[in-house]
Protein backbone atom coordinates (compact mmCIF):
# COMPACT_ATOMS: atom_id res chain seq x y z
CA UNK A 1 0.00 0.00 0.00
CA UNK A 2 1.48 3.34 -1.16
CA UNK A 3 1.79 5.97 1.82
CA UNK A 4 0.11 9.04 2.18
CA UNK A 5 1.43 12.83 2.14
CA UNK A 6 -0.49 15.86 1.93
CA UNK A 7 0.94 19.34 1.06
CA UNK A 8 -0.42 22.43 1.07
CA UNK A 9 0.81 26.48 0.17
CA UNK A 10 -0.55 29.54 1.64
CA UNK A 11 -3.66 30.30 0.09
CA UNK A 12 -3.04 33.63 -1.68
CA UNK A 13 -4.89 37.01 -1.61
CA UNK A 14 -6.78 37.85 -4.81
CA UNK A 15 -5.86 41.40 -4.21
CA UNK A 16 -3.83 41.88 -6.97
CA UNK A 17 -1.89 40.07 -9.62
CA UNK A 18 0.16 37.05 -8.49
CA UNK A 19 3.88 37.91 -7.86
CA UNK A 20 7.02 36.23 -7.69
CA UNK A 21 6.53 35.81 -3.82
CA UNK A 22 3.78 33.75 -4.30
CA UNK A 23 5.40 31.70 -7.11
CA UNK A 24 8.24 31.03 -5.10
CA UNK A 25 5.89 29.59 -2.47
CA UNK A 26 3.89 27.53 -5.09
CA UNK A 27 7.11 26.09 -6.73
CA UNK A 28 8.21 25.24 -3.23
CA UNK A 29 5.59 23.36 -2.37
CA UNK A 30 5.44 21.68 -6.26
CA UNK A 31 9.24 20.27 -5.89
CA UNK A 32 8.25 18.33 -2.85
CA UNK A 33 5.32 17.12 -4.12
CA UNK A 34 6.77 15.99 -6.88
CA UNK A 35 9.58 14.16 -5.51
CA UNK A 36 7.41 12.43 -3.01
CA UNK A 37 5.30 11.25 -6.10
CA UNK A 38 8.86 9.71 -7.79
CA UNK A 39 9.12 8.27 -4.32
CA UNK A 40 6.58 6.30 -4.27
CA UNK A 41 3.85 8.68 -2.08
CA UNK A 42 0.42 8.82 -2.96
CA UNK A 43 0.13 12.75 -2.78
CA UNK A 44 -2.64 15.50 -2.51
CA UNK A 45 -1.50 18.61 -3.30
CA UNK A 46 -3.72 21.65 -2.33
CA UNK A 47 -3.59 25.27 -3.34
CA UNK A 48 -5.87 28.29 -4.04
CA UNK A 49 -6.97 31.78 -3.23
CA UNK A 50 -8.46 32.80 0.34
CA UNK A 51 -11.27 35.65 -0.46
CA UNK A 52 -12.78 37.08 2.87
CA UNK A 53 -12.02 39.46 4.73
CA UNK A 54 -11.63 43.65 4.91
CA UNK A 55 -8.69 43.33 2.55
CA UNK A 56 -10.48 42.15 -0.43
CA UNK A 57 -13.21 44.06 0.42
CA UNK A 58 -11.76 47.10 -0.21
CA UNK A 59 -9.64 46.31 -3.04
CA UNK A 60 -12.98 45.27 -4.86
CA UNK A 61 -14.59 48.99 -3.96
CA UNK A 62 -11.00 50.55 -5.36
CA UNK A 63 -12.04 48.91 -8.04
CA UNK A 64 -15.46 49.32 -8.63
CA UNK A 65 -16.64 45.69 -8.98
CA UNK A 66 -18.77 43.71 -6.92
CA UNK A 67 -16.76 41.94 -4.22
CA UNK A 68 -17.55 38.02 -5.97
CA UNK A 69 -16.98 39.56 -9.07
CA UNK A 70 -13.56 41.28 -8.03
CA UNK A 71 -12.55 37.65 -6.42
CA UNK A 72 -13.62 35.64 -9.49
CA UNK A 73 -11.56 37.19 -11.55
CA UNK A 74 -8.60 37.40 -9.54
CA UNK A 75 -8.95 33.74 -8.44
CA UNK A 76 -8.84 32.80 -11.55
CA UNK A 77 -5.46 34.56 -12.62
CA UNK A 78 -3.92 32.56 -9.65
CA UNK A 79 -5.67 29.09 -10.89
CA UNK A 80 -3.70 30.48 -14.39
CA UNK A 81 -0.53 30.66 -12.51
CA UNK A 82 -0.66 27.33 -11.34
CA UNK A 83 -0.71 26.52 -15.18
CA UNK A 84 2.16 28.88 -15.90
CA UNK A 85 4.23 27.43 -13.21
CA UNK A 86 3.38 24.06 -14.11
CA UNK A 87 2.37 23.08 -10.85
CA UNK A 88 1.03 19.30 -9.95
CA UNK A 89 -1.60 20.41 -7.79
CA UNK A 90 -4.61 18.12 -7.10
CA UNK A 91 -6.78 20.98 -5.76
CA UNK A 92 -7.32 24.74 -5.86
CA UNK A 93 -9.43 26.15 -2.87
CA UNK A 94 -11.59 28.97 -2.95
CA UNK A 95 -12.44 30.40 0.30
CA UNK A 96 -16.26 31.67 -1.13
CA UNK A 97 -17.13 27.57 -2.05
CA UNK A 98 -19.88 26.07 -0.35
CA UNK A 99 -17.23 23.01 0.59
CA UNK A 100 -15.00 25.63 2.72
CA UNK A 101 -18.09 27.70 4.50
CA UNK A 102 -19.66 24.21 5.82
CA UNK A 103 -15.82 23.37 7.08
CA UNK A 104 -15.46 26.72 8.56
CA UNK A 105 -18.87 26.70 10.58
CA UNK A 106 -18.31 23.18 11.73
CA UNK A 107 -14.72 23.93 13.36
CA UNK A 108 -16.99 27.42 14.73
CA UNK A 109 -19.81 25.27 16.37
CA UNK A 110 -16.82 22.74 17.97
CA UNK A 111 -15.21 25.71 19.42
CA UNK A 112 -18.58 27.22 20.79
CA UNK A 113 -19.14 23.72 22.07
CA UNK A 114 -15.51 23.28 24.09
CA UNK A 115 -16.15 26.79 25.37
CA UNK A 116 -13.32 28.70 23.44
CA UNK A 117 -15.23 31.55 22.10
CA UNK A 118 -16.66 33.93 24.28
CA UNK A 119 -18.72 37.37 23.14
CA UNK A 120 -16.86 40.68 24.11
CA UNK A 121 -15.62 43.77 22.79
CA UNK A 122 -12.21 44.57 20.56
CA UNK A 123 -10.22 47.64 21.37
CA UNK A 124 -7.03 47.84 19.18
CA UNK A 125 -5.23 48.03 16.62
CA UNK A 126 -5.64 46.03 13.15
CA UNK A 127 -3.86 45.78 9.98
CA UNK A 128 -5.90 45.46 7.01
CA UNK A 129 -2.75 44.43 4.79
CA UNK A 130 -1.87 41.67 7.29
CA UNK A 131 -5.34 41.15 8.40
CA UNK A 132 -4.02 40.98 11.47
CA UNK A 133 -4.21 42.54 15.62
CA UNK A 134 -1.30 43.90 16.58
CA UNK A 135 -0.76 45.09 19.89
CA UNK A 136 0.76 48.29 21.64
CA UNK A 137 3.84 47.29 21.71
CA UNK A 138 4.30 46.43 18.34
CA UNK A 139 3.23 49.33 16.68
CA UNK A 140 5.55 52.51 16.16
CA UNK A 141 4.88 55.90 14.30
CA UNK A 142 6.65 56.29 11.00
CA UNK A 143 6.21 58.90 9.16
CA UNK A 144 3.52 60.32 11.07
CA UNK A 145 1.31 56.85 10.68
CA UNK A 146 0.95 54.16 13.02
CA UNK A 147 2.91 51.23 11.61
CA UNK A 148 3.01 47.03 12.85
CA UNK A 149 6.23 46.84 14.21
CA UNK A 150 5.65 42.94 13.18
CA UNK A 151 5.63 43.81 9.32
CA UNK A 152 5.60 47.21 8.46
CA UNK A 153 2.43 47.46 7.53
CA UNK A 154 -0.21 50.58 8.54
CA UNK A 155 -2.65 49.89 11.19
CA UNK A 156 -5.98 51.50 12.00
CA UNK A 157 -7.46 51.67 15.49
CA UNK A 158 -10.70 49.09 15.63
CA UNK A 159 -13.43 49.18 18.41
CA UNK A 160 -16.15 46.91 18.27
CA UNK A 161 -18.00 44.23 19.38
CA UNK A 162 -16.16 40.86 18.85
CA UNK A 163 -16.18 37.18 19.32
CA UNK A 164 -12.80 35.77 21.25
CA UNK A 165 -10.60 32.57 20.98
CA UNK A 166 -9.83 32.09 24.34
CA UNK A 167 -6.05 32.16 22.90
CA UNK A 168 -4.39 32.97 25.98
CA UNK A 169 -5.04 29.50 28.25
CA UNK A 170 -3.91 27.77 25.28
CA UNK A 171 0.05 28.80 26.08
CA UNK A 172 1.72 26.15 27.83
CA UNK A 173 -0.35 23.36 25.81
CA UNK A 174 1.31 24.56 22.85
CA UNK A 175 4.83 25.51 24.24
CA UNK A 176 4.48 22.02 25.68
CA UNK A 177 3.66 20.47 21.93
CA UNK A 178 6.54 22.41 19.99
CA UNK A 179 8.71 20.81 22.85
CA UNK A 180 7.02 17.13 22.26
CA UNK A 181 7.39 17.70 18.52
CA UNK A 182 10.82 19.86 17.66
CA UNK A 183 10.32 19.67 14.23
CA UNK A 184 7.01 21.05 14.08
CA UNK A 185 8.08 24.64 12.90
CA UNK A 186 11.76 24.64 10.51
CA UNK A 187 13.57 26.18 9.86
CA UNK A 188 14.79 26.38 14.29
CA UNK A 189 15.88 29.97 13.97
CA UNK A 190 12.14 30.37 13.25
CA UNK A 191 10.88 28.24 16.01
CA UNK A 192 12.76 29.82 18.62
CA UNK A 193 10.99 33.43 17.58
CA UNK A 194 7.50 31.76 17.94
CA UNK A 195 8.79 30.61 21.31
CA UNK A 196 9.56 33.26 22.56
CA UNK A 197 6.53 34.80 21.33
CA UNK A 198 4.46 32.29 22.90
CA UNK A 199 6.40 32.39 26.35
CA UNK A 200 5.51 36.01 26.91
CA UNK A 201 2.29 34.67 27.43
CA UNK A 202 -0.75 34.67 24.65
CA UNK A 203 -4.10 37.14 24.72
CA UNK A 204 -7.23 35.84 23.82
CA UNK A 205 -7.76 36.50 19.96
CA UNK A 206 -10.67 38.29 17.90
CA UNK A 207 -11.98 35.63 15.49
CA UNK A 208 -15.19 37.80 14.76
CA UNK A 209 -15.95 41.31 12.86
CA UNK A 210 -18.77 43.65 12.60
CA UNK A 211 -17.97 46.39 10.61
CA UNK A 212 -18.09 44.56 7.31
CA UNK A 213 -19.89 41.90 5.77
CA UNK A 214 -17.34 40.42 3.22
CA UNK A 215 -16.89 37.00 5.33
CA UNK A 216 -18.70 33.88 6.48
CA UNK A 217 -21.41 34.43 9.04
CA UNK A 218 -21.09 33.38 11.99
CA UNK A 219 -23.85 30.82 12.82
CA UNK A 220 -26.57 31.95 15.17
CA UNK A 221 -25.17 35.56 15.25
CA UNK A 222 -25.21 37.11 11.59
CA UNK A 223 -24.01 40.58 12.77
CA UNK A 224 -20.57 38.93 12.86
CA UNK A 225 -18.61 37.60 10.46
CA UNK A 226 -15.98 35.05 10.73
CA UNK A 227 -12.48 36.33 11.14
CA UNK A 228 -10.61 35.62 8.01
CA UNK A 229 -7.55 34.16 9.32
CA UNK A 230 -9.58 31.39 11.48
CA UNK A 231 -11.74 30.86 7.75
CA UNK A 232 -8.51 31.01 5.96
CA UNK A 233 -6.61 28.05 7.92
CA UNK A 234 -9.59 25.78 7.60
CA UNK A 235 -9.04 25.39 4.21
CA UNK A 236 -6.47 22.61 4.65
CA UNK A 237 -9.39 21.12 6.26
CA UNK A 238 -12.32 21.82 3.70
CA UNK A 239 -10.71 20.64 1.20
CA UNK A 240 -10.21 17.41 2.49
CA UNK A 241 -13.92 17.10 3.01
CA UNK A 242 -14.08 17.73 6.52
CA UNK A 243 -16.28 17.78 8.36
CA UNK A 244 -16.56 14.29 7.14
CA UNK A 245 -14.33 12.65 9.45
CA UNK A 246 -15.19 9.27 7.44
CA UNK A 247 -14.71 10.55 4.18
CA UNK A 248 -11.20 8.44 2.06
CA UNK A 249 -10.19 12.09 1.53
CA UNK A 250 -9.64 12.52 4.99
CA UNK A 251 -8.76 9.85 6.40
CA UNK A 252 -6.10 9.41 3.61
CA UNK A 253 -4.10 12.75 4.19
CA UNK A 254 -4.76 14.37 7.59
CA UNK A 255 -3.03 15.34 9.27
CA UNK A 256 -1.29 17.70 6.42
CA UNK A 257 2.38 16.48 6.74
CA UNK A 258 3.66 19.97 5.68
CA UNK A 259 2.18 23.54 5.44
CA UNK A 260 4.50 25.23 3.04
CA UNK A 261 4.41 29.41 4.18
CA UNK A 262 6.50 32.19 4.07
CA UNK A 263 7.87 33.26 7.45
CA UNK A 264 5.45 36.43 7.78
CA UNK A 265 2.62 33.77 8.26
CA UNK A 266 4.34 31.57 10.73
CA UNK A 267 2.43 33.01 13.70
CA UNK A 268 -0.98 32.00 12.06
CA UNK A 269 0.44 29.04 10.99
CA UNK A 270 1.92 27.87 14.25
CA UNK A 271 0.50 29.85 16.92
CA UNK A 272 -3.39 29.97 16.23
CA UNK A 273 -3.53 26.74 14.11
CA UNK A 274 -3.12 24.58 16.41
CA UNK A 275 -5.01 26.40 19.41
CA UNK A 276 -7.72 26.18 17.03
CA UNK A 277 -7.07 22.78 16.25
CA UNK A 278 -6.42 21.29 19.96
CA UNK A 279 -9.31 23.25 20.72
CA UNK A 280 -11.44 21.42 18.00
CA UNK A 281 -9.85 18.50 18.86
CA UNK A 282 -8.47 17.72 15.72
CA UNK A 283 -4.56 16.73 14.95
CA UNK A 284 -2.18 18.58 14.17
CA UNK A 285 -0.19 19.09 11.23
CA UNK A 286 3.49 17.15 11.41
CA UNK A 287 4.99 20.58 10.18
CA UNK A 288 5.19 24.35 9.13
CA UNK A 289 7.91 25.21 6.81
CA UNK A 290 8.69 29.03 6.78
CA UNK A 291 10.89 29.84 4.03
CA UNK A 292 12.25 33.25 3.63
CA UNK A 293 11.46 36.30 1.52
CA UNK A 294 12.28 36.63 -2.32
CA UNK A 295 14.50 39.77 -2.45
CA UNK A 296 15.50 42.35 -5.07
CA UNK A 297 18.64 44.43 -4.15
CA UNK A 298 18.10 43.33 -0.55
CA UNK A 299 14.37 44.52 -0.08
CA UNK A 300 11.51 42.16 0.06
CA UNK A 301 9.08 42.16 -3.41
CA UNK A 302 6.65 44.21 -3.10
CA UNK A 303 3.97 46.39 -5.55
CA UNK A 304 4.69 49.85 -3.15
CA UNK A 305 8.38 49.82 -3.72
CA UNK A 306 8.33 48.53 -7.17
CA UNK A 307 10.55 46.26 -7.45
CA UNK A 308 8.84 43.60 -8.38
CA UNK A 309 9.44 40.66 -11.04
CA UNK A 310 6.91 39.56 -12.76
CA UNK A 311 6.73 35.52 -12.85
CA UNK A 312 4.75 35.49 -15.96
CA UNK A 313 6.87 38.21 -18.05
CA UNK A 314 10.22 36.34 -16.52
CA UNK A 315 8.82 32.74 -17.64
CA UNK A 316 7.70 34.23 -21.17
CA UNK A 317 11.10 35.46 -21.85
CA UNK A 318 13.30 32.56 -20.51
CA UNK A 319 11.35 29.62 -19.40
CA UNK A 320 9.83 28.00 -16.47
CA UNK A 321 11.56 25.30 -16.22
CA UNK A 322 14.60 28.32 -16.06
CA UNK A 323 12.90 30.00 -13.07
CA UNK A 324 11.52 27.40 -11.15
CA UNK A 325 15.53 25.81 -11.58
CA UNK A 326 16.61 29.39 -10.56
CA UNK A 327 14.53 29.81 -7.57
CA UNK A 328 15.51 26.76 -6.10
CA UNK A 329 19.08 26.87 -6.75
CA UNK A 330 19.59 30.53 -5.42
CA UNK A 331 17.74 30.95 -2.30
CA UNK A 332 18.67 28.42 0.57
CA UNK A 333 14.77 27.53 1.77
CA UNK A 334 14.89 29.10 5.32
CA UNK A 335 16.63 32.41 4.48
CA UNK A 336 15.63 35.39 2.16
CA UNK A 337 17.34 35.61 -1.03
CA UNK A 338 18.24 38.10 -3.75
CA UNK A 339 17.14 37.20 -6.70
CA UNK A 340 17.76 39.34 -10.28
CA UNK A 341 17.43 38.75 -13.68
CA UNK A 342 21.43 38.93 -14.44
CA UNK A 343 21.48 36.06 -12.23
CA UNK A 344 19.12 34.40 -13.55
CA UNK A 345 21.01 34.42 -17.01
CA UNK A 346 24.33 33.49 -15.54
CA UNK A 347 22.15 29.96 -14.09
CA UNK A 348 20.47 29.38 -17.24
CA UNK A 349 24.01 29.56 -19.47
CA UNK A 350 26.00 27.44 -16.73
CA UNK A 351 24.00 24.94 -14.95
CA UNK A 352 21.33 24.50 -17.50
CA UNK A 353 22.87 25.25 -20.77
CA UNK A 354 26.54 24.23 -20.19
CA UNK A 355 26.15 21.73 -18.09
CA UNK A 356 23.43 19.60 -18.18
CA UNK A 357 21.86 20.96 -21.36
CA UNK A 358 24.95 19.89 -22.60
CA UNK A 359 25.92 16.67 -21.09
CA UNK A 360 22.29 15.27 -22.87
CA UNK A 361 23.09 16.48 -26.48
CA UNK A 362 26.65 15.75 -26.71
CA UNK A 363 25.80 12.63 -25.22
CA UNK A 364 22.97 11.75 -27.32
CA UNK A 365 25.14 13.17 -30.68
CA UNK A 366 27.69 10.98 -30.18
CA UNK A 367 25.31 8.44 -29.63
CA UNK A 368 23.60 8.68 -32.99
CA UNK A 369 26.65 9.49 -34.84
CA UNK A 370 28.15 5.98 -33.36
CA UNK A 371 25.93 4.05 -31.97
CA UNK A 372 23.30 3.73 -34.72
CA UNK A 373 21.50 5.79 -31.96
CA UNK A 374 21.33 2.70 -30.05
CA UNK A 375 22.85 1.96 -26.48
CA UNK A 376 25.24 -0.36 -26.15
CA UNK A 377 25.11 -3.58 -24.95
CA UNK A 378 26.62 -3.69 -21.09
CA UNK A 379 29.68 -4.68 -21.34
CA UNK A 380 32.27 -5.23 -18.46
CA UNK A 381 32.36 -2.17 -16.65
CA UNK A 382 35.55 -0.39 -15.17
CA UNK A 383 36.58 1.60 -11.99
CA UNK A 384 36.03 4.52 -13.60
CA UNK A 385 32.70 3.57 -15.17
CA UNK A 386 31.22 2.33 -11.77
CA UNK A 387 32.57 4.94 -9.53
CA UNK A 388 30.50 7.40 -11.89
CA UNK A 389 27.55 5.93 -11.13
CA UNK A 390 27.82 4.34 -7.85
CA UNK A 391 28.09 7.69 -6.18
CA UNK A 392 24.91 9.13 -7.42
CA UNK A 393 23.07 5.83 -6.28
CA UNK A 394 24.71 5.55 -2.77
CA UNK A 395 23.58 9.18 -2.16
CA UNK A 396 19.83 7.89 -2.69
CA UNK A 397 19.12 7.94 0.74
CA UNK A 398 21.29 11.17 1.65
CA UNK A 399 19.18 13.03 -1.22
CA UNK A 400 15.54 11.81 0.45
CA UNK A 401 16.82 13.13 3.75
CA UNK A 402 17.75 16.38 1.97
CA UNK A 403 13.51 16.81 0.31
CA UNK A 404 12.31 15.76 4.09
CA UNK A 405 14.32 18.21 5.34
CA UNK A 406 13.14 21.09 3.22
CA UNK A 407 16.71 21.20 2.03
CA UNK A 408 15.69 21.65 -1.59
CA UNK A 409 19.03 23.75 -2.09
CA UNK A 410 21.13 21.22 -1.34
CA UNK A 411 19.73 18.92 -3.00
CA UNK A 412 19.92 20.61 -6.43
CA UNK A 413 23.67 21.45 -5.50
CA UNK A 414 24.44 17.85 -5.39
CA UNK A 415 22.12 16.70 -8.69
CA UNK A 416 24.06 19.56 -10.79
CA UNK A 417 27.01 17.89 -9.09
CA UNK A 418 26.64 14.54 -10.72
CA UNK A 419 25.78 16.46 -14.34
CA UNK A 420 29.40 18.58 -13.87
CA UNK A 421 31.02 15.13 -13.25
CA UNK A 422 29.27 13.38 -16.01
CA UNK A 423 30.56 16.27 -18.41
CA UNK A 424 33.91 15.27 -16.86
CA UNK A 425 33.80 11.60 -17.01
CA UNK A 426 32.74 12.32 -20.93
CA UNK A 427 35.48 14.14 -21.50
CA UNK A 428 38.52 12.06 -19.79
CA UNK A 429 37.06 8.77 -21.26
CA UNK A 430 37.43 9.98 -24.88
CA UNK A 431 34.88 7.35 -26.29
CA UNK A 432 35.70 8.90 -29.74
CA UNK A 433 39.27 7.89 -29.95
CA UNK A 434 37.86 4.69 -28.18
CA UNK A 435 35.86 3.55 -31.28
CA UNK A 436 39.19 2.99 -33.29
CA UNK A 437 41.29 1.81 -30.22
CA UNK A 438 38.46 -0.49 -27.59
CA UNK A 439 35.39 -0.46 -28.83
CA UNK A 440 34.00 -2.56 -25.84
CA UNK A 441 35.72 0.23 -23.55
CA UNK A 442 33.93 2.29 -25.81
CA UNK A 443 30.68 0.71 -25.15
CA UNK A 444 31.10 0.74 -21.40
CA UNK A 445 31.39 4.61 -21.69
CA UNK A 446 28.45 5.05 -23.77
CA UNK A 447 26.14 2.80 -21.45
CA UNK A 448 27.70 4.21 -18.03
CA UNK A 449 26.85 8.00 -19.60
CA UNK A 450 23.34 7.19 -20.99
CA UNK A 451 22.42 5.36 -17.07
CA UNK A 452 23.88 7.89 -15.42
CA UNK A 453 21.57 10.55 -17.49
CA UNK A 454 18.72 8.25 -16.14
CA UNK A 455 19.20 8.97 -13.16
CA UNK A 456 20.07 12.08 -12.98
CA UNK A 457 17.14 13.59 -15.09
CA UNK A 458 14.83 11.50 -12.66
CA UNK A 459 16.45 13.14 -9.31
CA UNK A 460 15.58 16.89 -11.64
CA UNK A 461 11.84 15.59 -12.27
CA UNK A 462 11.25 17.46 -9.59
CA UNK A 463 12.62 20.78 -10.51
CA UNK A 464 12.37 21.20 -14.40
CA UNK A 465 9.70 18.56 -14.85
CA UNK A 466 9.54 19.73 -18.46
CA UNK A 467 13.00 19.36 -19.45
CA UNK A 468 13.93 16.37 -17.38
CA UNK A 469 10.50 14.25 -18.98
CA UNK A 470 11.85 15.22 -22.96
CA UNK A 471 15.24 13.64 -21.97
CA UNK A 472 13.47 10.71 -20.37
CA UNK A 473 11.01 10.69 -23.51
CA UNK A 474 14.13 10.64 -25.70
CA UNK A 475 15.48 7.40 -23.52
CA UNK A 476 11.74 6.12 -24.05
CA UNK A 477 11.72 5.57 -20.18
CA UNK A 478 8.19 4.41 -19.77
CA UNK A 479 6.37 6.90 -17.62
CA UNK A 480 5.82 4.38 -14.42
CA UNK A 481 9.48 3.75 -14.50
CA UNK A 482 10.44 7.25 -13.49
CA UNK A 483 10.97 7.28 -10.15
CA UNK A 484 13.54 6.70 -7.19
CA UNK A 485 12.98 3.26 -7.13
CA UNK A 486 14.77 2.71 -10.63
CA UNK A 487 17.72 4.18 -9.43
CA UNK A 488 19.17 0.88 -8.35
CA UNK A 489 22.02 -1.34 -8.50
CA UNK A 490 21.19 -3.27 -11.40
CA UNK A 491 19.69 -0.98 -13.52
CA UNK A 492 18.94 -1.88 -17.09
CA UNK A 493 18.87 -0.34 -19.89
CA UNK A 494 16.48 -2.62 -22.28
CA UNK A 495 13.91 -0.39 -22.97
CA UNK A 496 16.34 1.82 -25.12
CA UNK A 497 15.77 0.46 -28.05
CA UNK A 498 16.72 3.34 -30.14
CA UNK A 499 16.95 7.21 -28.71
CA UNK A 500 14.32 9.88 -29.91
CA UNK A 501 15.44 12.69 -31.39
CA UNK A 502 15.86 16.19 -29.17
CA UNK A 503 16.14 19.71 -29.84
CA UNK A 504 18.08 22.15 -28.11
CA UNK A 505 17.22 22.17 -24.20
CA UNK A 506 18.10 25.18 -22.89
CA UNK A 507 18.90 28.15 -25.22
CA UNK A 508 21.93 29.87 -23.73
CA UNK A 509 20.69 33.45 -22.78
CA UNK A 510 22.58 36.90 -23.23
N1 LIG B 1 -3.90 34.73 2.47
C1 LIG B 1 -2.77 34.65 3.31
C2 LIG B 1 -2.37 33.21 3.55
C3 LIG B 1 -3.44 32.34 4.13
S1 LIG B 1 -2.91 30.69 4.31
C4 LIG B 1 -4.12 29.97 5.19
C5 LIG B 1 -1.60 35.39 2.68
N2 LIG B 1 -1.65 35.58 1.38
S2 LIG B 1 -0.58 36.39 0.53
O1 LIG B 1 -1.09 36.36 -0.82
O2 LIG B 1 -0.37 37.68 1.09
O3 LIG B 1 0.79 35.67 0.64
C6 LIG B 1 0.92 34.32 0.42
C7 LIG B 1 2.33 33.87 0.50
O4 LIG B 1 3.17 34.52 -0.45
C8 LIG B 1 2.91 34.09 1.86
O5 LIG B 1 3.40 32.87 2.37
C9 LIG B 1 4.01 35.04 1.63
O6 LIG B 1 5.10 34.85 2.43
C10 LIG B 1 4.41 34.75 0.18
N3 LIG B 1 5.10 35.90 -0.30
C11 LIG B 1 4.59 37.11 -0.57
N4 LIG B 1 5.64 37.93 -0.88
C12 LIG B 1 6.81 37.26 -0.76
C13 LIG B 1 8.15 37.51 -1.11
N5 LIG B 1 8.58 38.67 -1.54
N6 LIG B 1 9.00 36.45 -1.03
C14 LIG B 1 8.61 35.18 -0.72
N7 LIG B 1 7.37 34.95 -0.40
C15 LIG B 1 6.50 36.01 -0.11
O7 LIG B 1 -0.68 35.75 3.39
Amino acid sequence: MKKNFYITTPIYYPSGKPHMGHAYSSIIADVIARFKRIEGYNVHFLTGTDEHGLKIQREAEKNKKKTQIFCDELSQKFRDLTKILNLSNDDFIRTTEKRHFNSVENIWLKLIKSGDIYLDKYKGWYSVSDEAYYDDDEIENTNGAKTSKVSGSKVEWVEEESFFFKLSSWSQKLLDFYKAEPEFILPFSRKNEVVKFVEKGLKDLSVSRTSFSWGIPVPNNQKHVIYVWLDALTNYLSALKYPDTKSDMYKNFWPAYIHIIGKDILRFHAIYWPAFLMAAKIPLPKRIFGHGWILSDDKKMSKSIGNILDPIQVIKDYGIDQLRYYLIKEVSLGNDGNVSLENLKNCINNDLANNYGNLCQRVFAFVKKNCSNKIPKKEILSKQDKALTDKLKKDKEHLIKLINQQDLNNYLKKVIEYSFDSNKYFNDSEPWSLKKTDPKKMNSVVYTIIEQIKNISILLLPIIPNSANKILDTLNVPKNLRQLSEIKEDSKLEHIKELGNINILFKKVE
